[in-house]
């Protein structure tokens, strides 16, 4: 496993790759890896010939009251993680290789309106830093194939509109959120929890459950059915932001609709959680 932090490696290394015809998968990630990120890896490996594992915590994501500098950054344990899954090659590029003229870019890219809504709107600017560096890191590597997780289900739709919209050519493909045994989703923010928050944080993917429960028993009162599960939040010391009843495209869902996620974030002491459950009706 190789570990370049230069475009110029990369792409000689990726050059060497398309002359062989082999395919290559990527997994874009901020590091501090878990075993959901690990399981996107071992989900590329099975895509393609060669995998590549970005690491880079995008400064253009994170609003300016946000965790960017205390995001925990693990490099060392992250390249030991990845040793023996089959990874290629880790690109951990810093600022300036991956925003070559400049930071911020005077050039970002905007999935509208997509990017607006639920965590966007909590999140001003930080799809545009997710498209434009998942943009960047495509250009960088060249990948057939990228691998995102349904954790962020709506970082999964607005990466897909994007390839789709730019006609960049590349397959994504979703792979379904890794939790902790009592249901908590991984997340590496999951380590900001004191240990009273962390035994209440499964409250948020029981929240989700609620309302899925509510859904297969035929509810379709979505607002009161989500005021429900807020509430139960607020009772555990959470503070909810959103929790809403979509179409997996995360469009409003309309009488006929069977298939649907539900999502939520919602604030613990200083954490912030992000769930999502996909309900399907058969
Ligand atoms: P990061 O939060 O490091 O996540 C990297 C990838 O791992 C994303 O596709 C995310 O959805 C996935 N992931 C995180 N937790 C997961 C879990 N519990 N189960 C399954 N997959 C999980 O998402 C980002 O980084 C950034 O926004 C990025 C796309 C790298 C752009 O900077």
């Amino acid at each position: 496993m190789k570990t370049l932090h230069t475009v110029a490696e990369l792409q000689s290394l990726r050059a060497d790759w398309r002359a062989r015809g082999e395919r290559v998968a990527v997994v874009p990630t901020m590091g501090n890896l878990h075993r959901g990120h690990l399981a996107l890896v071992e989900r590329a490996k099975q895509l393609a010939e060669r995998v590549v594992v970005t690491i880079f915590v995008n400064p253009l994501q994170f609003g300016p009251n946000e965790d960017f500098g205390r995001y925990p950054r693990t490099l060392p344990e992250d390249l030991k993680a990845l040793a023996g899954l089959g990874v290629d090659l880790v690109y951990a590029p810093p600022v300036e290789e991956v925003y070559v003229n400049g930071f911020p870019p005077a050039t970002t890219i905007t999935v509208a309106p997509l990017s607006s809504q639920l965590e966007g709107h909590f999140r001003p600017g930080f799809f545009t830093g997710v498209a434009t560096v998942v943009a960047i890191l495509f250009d960088s590597v060249q990948p057939d194939v990228a691998v995102f997780g349904e954790k962020d289900w709506q970082q999964l739709q607005i990466v897909t509109r994007m390839v789709a919209d730019l006609r960049m050519g590349i397959a994504i493909v979703g792979h379904p959120t890794a939790r902790d045994d009592d249901g908590l989703a991984m997340s590496s923010r999951n380590q900001y929890l004191n240990a009273e928050e962390r035994a209440r944080a499964p409250a948020v993917h029981a929240s989700l459950q609620a309302v899925a429960a509510g859904l297969r028993a035929g509810r379709r009162d979505l607002e009161s059915l989500c005021d429900e599960a807020c509430a139960a939040l607020r009772q555990q010391g959470f503070v909810p932001q959103y929790l809403e009843v979509r179409t997996p495209a995360l469009d409003s869902p309309i009488a006929s609709t069977r298939d649907f996620v539900v999502l939520v974030a919602a604030v613990l002491g200083t954490t912030r959680l992000i769930d999502n459950l996909r309900v399907t009706l058969d």
